[in-house]
C-alpha cells in the first residue's frame, strides 16, 4: 500500500527519491516524507499532508546535496493522515529514520517497553525508531538492530531505516507477506523500493527480498542476510519493463490510457502463447501442469480480491467449459477463514495484477499447506505470489498505473481462458475443433476491442447525461454477470456514485425495489441464449421509469425504440465476450468521473497494492 524509495550512490539522491515516490503515488497518497543524510550526524527530514505536491512544494530550493536517502507516500493505517503521522518516523534525539509499509501489530506493547520518549506519531511505525535507536546506543549495528526489530515486531510488514551516525548505508527488512522489497542494482548506486515502478528510470537489474530476508545497502555493496544473520546468496534478475510503459504519454489519466492500451495487451497476453497449426495454447512457466497432474485434478478453486475476482469468476467458466473440472471462486479474504477442503487434486489459482494483495497470499498459503498444486496469474515479474505459486502465467501487459484495474482484467481472463484450453487439451476433454476456434478467436479479440474502443465519443456523449447521478445498477447474465459486478465496481472507484452490480435474474428479489427515474441501469444484453431474458428484465426497469443503457450485439435492433441509450458491440464469439463488454463500461466509468471532477487515478481511500489485511 505505502510507497518506499531508498537510494545511496553518487548522485543526489533528493530528486531520485522524490522522482521514485512520483512513480509510486498510486500506491498510497495522504502523506509523504523524505529523510536524507545532511552532513555529520543529521539528517534533513521533510514531510507534508496530502499529495507528493505538497511535499515537493515544501523541500522546493531546501533540498541538500545528499547523495543517500529515503521516502514515502502513506496510506494511512494507524493514525489520520498528518504531518506527524506521515513518514520517515524518526527516534526522540533524531539519529534514525525509518519508512514502513505494513502493519505491527504489536506495536502498543512493543511502546511500553521501548519507548524512549513521548511519542510525536499515532502510527505503529514510530517506535520501530525508538527500537532501533536504543539498539544502536547499545552497540548493536543497523543490520543487527533490524534483524531484532523484526524479531520483536509482529506483523507483516516491510522496512528501510537509515542512521545518521552511518551516511550512505540502508538497511531493508521484509517479515512476512506484506509488500516487498525491491533492490535495485546498479553501478557505484543501489535503490530499494516497495515496487518495480520507481527503479524503471534507472536499472532493470534487481533482486526481490523474500519474507524474513534482510538487505544491508551501501553505494557499492549490498548484503543479504536471513534473521539469524547468516548470509544468503540472491542471483540478480533483468526486468523485462520497457520504462515507457509507465508513461501518460498523450492520454489525460492513466486509465484512459491503460483502457485505450487494451488492443496491445490482450495481443501482449497472447503472443507466443496462443498458437497455430495445431491450434493450441502453450505457457512457459507451466511445466509443472502435465498430463498426469492435469488428469489427476478433481476441482479448480481460484482466488482473488476486486476486479482480479471478477475476472476469476469468468475464468471458473472456461475452466468448467473446456476443461470439465468443477470450478469454484472464492473471495482471497475469506478463503482460509472459512477453513475450506482441500486436498492435492485441488488445483488453486490465484489471480492478482500485483502479486503482493495480502488477502491473497494468505489464501496461497492455506492452499499451500493444504498440498495443493498452484497457478498465480499476476502482472508483476518477482512478485511474491510467483514464489509462492508451482507455476506462474504473468500478464505481460507492462505497468498499470491507475488505481483502478483495467487492462490487468482483460489480460487476467484472457488467459485463464488460455488456461482452460491448456487444461483442456491435458485432460483430453477438449474436441480440436472447439480447441482451434477458441485460439482462432482469441487471435481476433484484440481487435474487436479495438473496434469496441470506437465508441469512445458516444460513451462520454452518454456519461455527460448522466453524471450527477447518485446511484447505477448494472445488470448481466451468464458471463455477464461478473461484468456487470465490474462495471458497479469501477463505477464506485472512480466516481463515488453508489452503483450495484447484479446477475439480472436476481433483481426481482429485491434490487427492483430501488428502481425509478433515478436510478439508471446499464444492461449487458448480446444476442445469445438468455437474450430474451435480458430483455424481460430490461421491460421490468422501464416499466418502473427506470432509464436503461444498453449493451447490445452488433445488427440488434430490437431495444433502439425503447431503452434510453444503446451501446453496440462488435462480433466477438460469445465466450470471450467479457473482454469486449468490460470495455464501454470501464469508458462509462472514467467519463462519468471525469464529468464529476474525480481524481481518476488515484480515488479518494484507495490504494494500487492493497498489502494490509
Ligand atoms: C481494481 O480496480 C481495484 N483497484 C481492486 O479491486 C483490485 O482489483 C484488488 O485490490 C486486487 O488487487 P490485485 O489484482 O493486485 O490482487
Amino acid at each position: 500500500m505505502c510507497g518506499i524509495v531508498g537510494y545511496t550512490g553518487h548522485r543526489p539522491a533528493g530528486p531520485i527519491i522524490l522522482e521514485g515516490l512520483r512513480r509510486l503515488e498510486y500506491r498510497g497518497y495522504d502523506s509523504a516524507g523524505i529523510a536524507l543524510f545532511n552532513g555529520p550526524e543529521e539528517f534533513y527530514v521533510a514531510h507534508a499532508t496530502g499529495k507528493l505536491d505538497a511535499l515537493v512544494q515544501r523541500v522546493e530550493g531546501s533540498l541538500p546535496p545528499a547523495i543517500a536517502g529515503i521516502g514515502h507516500t502513506r496510506w494511512a493505517t494507524h493514525g489520520e493522515p498528518s504531518d506527524r503521522n506521515a513518514h520517515p518516523q524518526l527516534d526522540p534525539d533524531g539519529r534514525v529514520a525509518v519508512v514502513h509499509n505494513g502493519i505491527i501489530e504489536n506495536y502498543e506493547e512493543l511502546r511500553r517497553r521501548y519507548g524512549r520518549g513521548p511519542f510525536r506519531s499515532d502510527t505503529d511505525t514510530e517506535v520501530i525508531a525508538h527500537i532501533l535507536a536504543g539498539d544502536l546506543e547499545a552497540g548493536m549495528d543497523l543490520l543487527e538492530a533490524m534483524r531484532h526489530v523484526a524479531s520483536e515486531a509482529q506483523g507483516a510488514y516491510s522496512l528501510v531505516a537509515i542512521a545518521s551516525d552511518d551516511p550512505g548505508r540502508l538497511v531493508a527488512a521484509r517479515v512476512g507477506n506484506a509488500g516487498g522489497i525491491v533492490v535495485g542494482v546498479g553501478e557505484g548506486e543501489h535503490l530499494l523500493a516497495s515496487d518495480l515502478n520507481a527503479l524503471l528510470p534507472h536499472t532493470r537489474n534487481v533482486t526481490f527480498l523474500e519474507p524474513g530476508e534482510f538487505a544491508d545497502v551501501r553505494a557499492d555493496t549490498i548484503a543479504y542476510v536471513d534473521i539469524e544473520g547468516h548470509p544468503i546468496a540472491k542471483t540478480v534478475e533483468v526486468l523485462p519493463y520497457d520504462p515507457v510503459a509507465a508513461v501518460k504519454g498523450p492520454y489525460k489519466h492513466f486509465m484512459l490510457k491503460e483502457i485505450f492500451e487494451q488492443p496491445d495487451s490482450a495481443l501482449d497476453a497472447i503472443r507466443g502463447r496462443y498458437l497455430t497449426r495445431p491450434a493450441r495454447v502453450e505457457f512457459e512457466d507451466l511445466a509443472f501442469l502435465d498430463e498426469a497432474l492435469a488428469k489427476s485434478l478433481t476441482r479448480v478453486v481460484l482466488v482473488g480480491m476486486g476486479t482480479s475476482m471478477h475476472a476469476a469468476m469468468v475464468g471458473r467458466f472456461y475452466i468448467e467449459r473446456f476443461a470439465r473440472i468443477p470450478a469454484e471462486v472464492d473471495n482471497s479474504a475469506e478463503f482460509r477463514y472459512r477453513r475450506p477442503v482441500l486436498d492435492e487434486h485441488t488445483l488453486v489459482v490465484s489471480v492478482t495484477q500485483s502479486g503482493e494483495t495480502v488477502d491473497t497470499l494468505a489464501a496461497m498459503d492455506e492452499a499451500r499447506r493444504a498440498g495443493c498444486p498452484q497457478i498465480t496469474l499476476c502482472n508483476t515479474p518477482g512478485a511474491q505470489t510467483t514464489r509462492v505459486a508451482d507455476g506462474t502465467i504473468l500478464l505481460r501487459v507492462g505497468p498499470e498505473i491507475a488505481v483502478a484495474s483495467t487492462k490487468t482484467m482483460i489480460a487476467s481472463m484472457l488467459l485463464l481462458h488460455g488456461l482452460a484450453l491448456r487444461l483442456g487439451r491435458l485432460r483430453g476433454t477438449l474436441d480440436p475443433e472447439e480447441e482451434a476456434a477458441q485460439v482462432e478467436a482469441a487471435l481476433h479479440l484484440p481487435a474487436a476491442i479495438g473496434e469496441m474502443l470506437k465508441s469512445a465519443p458516444l460513451i462520454e456523449e452518454i456519461a455527460s447525461r448522466y453524471a450527477s447521478n447518485e446511484d447505477f445498477l448494472y445488470l448481466g447474465r451468464g458471463l455477464g454477470d461478473p461484468i456487470a459486478l465490474e462495471g458497479a465496481l469501477k463505477m464506485k472507484e472512480v466516481s463515488y456514485i453508489h452503483a450495484e452490480g447484479y446477475a439480472a435474474g436476481e433483481m426481482k428479489h429485491g434490487p427492483i425495489a430501488l428502481i425509478d427515474e433515478r436510478m439508471p441501469t446499464l444492461a449487458i444484453a448480446p444476442r445469445d441464449e438468455v437474450f430474451d431474458k435480458m430483455r424481460s428484465n430490461i421491460e421490468q426497469v422501464l416499466a418502473r421509469h427506470g432509464k436503461v443503457i444498453a449493451l447490445v450485439s452488433q445488427g440488434d435492433h430490437s431495444l433502439d425504440d425503447i431503452v434510453e441509450d444503446i451501446i453496440t458491440m462488435p462480433e466477438v464469439t460469445p465466450y470471450l465476450e467479457p473482454m469486449v463488454t468490460v470495455v464501454p463500461l470501464q469508458l462509462l466509468s472514467y467519463y462519468i468521473a471525469t464529468e464529476r471532477g474525480a481524481d481518476v487515478d488515484q480515488p479518494r481511500n484507495l490504494a494500487k497494492t492493497v498489502t494490509v489485511e
